[in-house]
């Protein structure tokens, strides 16, 4: 399978922009539980998503990538930065969004989740579950909803006999089928993929993936697509992200973040992808060394513990994110000076 290329207007305005956000969780500590301290799952994230365009997010576990998706879709209220997006000749100021405004932005920003059995209520039908969303934002009722539901769960490979099960009666690939249509059915114009395959049979995860292209194309949707699988991530997205400790770290285009990484971190996870002979479900992208305490980042680079190729310098100052080059943005002093050695037959 490969990512069909020329469906984004790099020279559009973005349609969704993002700048210093932060998403910090409180957390008690100490042996009274008295001090308060901040698990800072998102800390300073700058990104833009042309429309059109599927970005990518990559990072270990604990990166934030789960969190920078539910603030961007608005699931839970940042603790500070700017999310905007513009779209049918509309500029939203998504982070202050409230009430009806807010109910109305859901409809434009969707999100799909990681498992499927999970993510459905076992005691909705299909047409319940994939109806819920038309129902509660007012869009269709009766026959109406009936007729949408149907034409939706067509589109996504679905049977029209399937309305009236439960989803217990389906199996993995057919129940993202169903969490995907429920989130297309309201025509959002952006899409959050938060690990959408990664619960699934290698078997299965290209049939979703092909779905996901081919919705894209149909519906003109712009995605950010969230995967700690570093080999799903390069065959969907145009450009990809890199988070680190809650930090993007590199971001650029797909092809030459893979051939040419210029951020150690990036260096180190193409390192730890799998060989296709040994990939396995479920296998997570890890770097060699500790995860980062996110309650207690060093006052440099956040990647000092484990890079080696730090300086003092990166041990005193923290590196902001900067363009290098002409459309790679690196956060990293050292970026012009190293050779990073990234995946070859790209
Ligand atoms: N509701 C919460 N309360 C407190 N801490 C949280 C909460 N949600 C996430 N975190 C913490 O924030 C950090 C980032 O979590 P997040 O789920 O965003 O990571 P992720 O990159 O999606 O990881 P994974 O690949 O495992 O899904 C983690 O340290 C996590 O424990
Ligand atoms: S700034 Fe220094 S420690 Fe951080 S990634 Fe670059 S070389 Fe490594
Ligand atoms: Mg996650």
């Amino acid at each position: 399978m490969e990512r069909r290329q020329g469906m984004t207007n790099q020279a559009q305005l973005p349609l969704l922009e993002v700048q210093d956000l932060k998403k910090w969780f409180p957390m008690s500590k100490g042996i009274l539980q008295r001090q308060t301290v901040y698990v800072k799952a998102v800390d300073g994230v700058d990104i833009q998503v042309q429309p059109g365009e599927t970005l990518g997010i990559v990072g270990e576990s604990g990166s934030g990538k789960t969190t920078l998706g539910r603030c961007i879709s608005r699931l839970y209220n940042p603790t500070g930065g700017q999310i905007t997006m513009r779209t049918d000749g509309e500029t939203l100021d998504v982070s202050a969004l409230k009430g009806k405004e807010l109910s109305a932005f859901r409809k434009r920003a969707q999100m799909i989740f990681q498992d499927p059995y999970s993510s459905l209520n076992p005691r909705m039908t299909i047409l319940e579950t994939v109806g819920e969303p038309l129902l509660v934002n007012h869009l269709a009722k009766g026959r109406e909803l009936e007729e949408r539901v149907t034409e939706m769960i067509v589109q996504v490979g679905l049977r029209v006999e399937h309305l009236r099960r439960y989803p217990h009666s389906f199996s993995g690939g057919q129940r993202q089928r169903v969490g995907i249509a429920r989130a297309m059915v309201v025509n959002p114009r952006l899409v959050v993929a938060d690990e959408p395959v990664s619960a699934l049979d290698v078997s299965i995860q290209a049939q979703i993936l092909n779905l996901l292209q081919d919705l894209q194309e149909k519906y003109e949707l712009t995605y950010l697509f969230i995967s700690h699988a570093m080999s799903v991530v390069r065959y969907v997205s145009d450009r990809i992200a890199v988070m680190y400790a809650g930090k993007l770290v590199e971001l650029g285009p797909t092809q030459e973040l893979l051939s040419e990484p210029k951020h150690p971190y990036t260096e180190a996870l193409l390192a730890s992808v799998p060989k296709l002979s040994q990939r396995k479900r479920g296998m997570r992208l890890v770097s060699p060394g500790e995860p980062p305490d996110l309650t207690n980042l060093p006052e440099g680079c956040v990647f000092v513990p484990r890079c080696k190729y730090s300086t003092d310098q990166c041990e005193e100052q923290a590196p902001q994110l900067r363009l290098v080059g002409t459309n790679t943005y690196i956060s990293c002093h050292r970026a012009e000076l190293l050779t990073l050695r990234g995946i070859s037959g790209v």
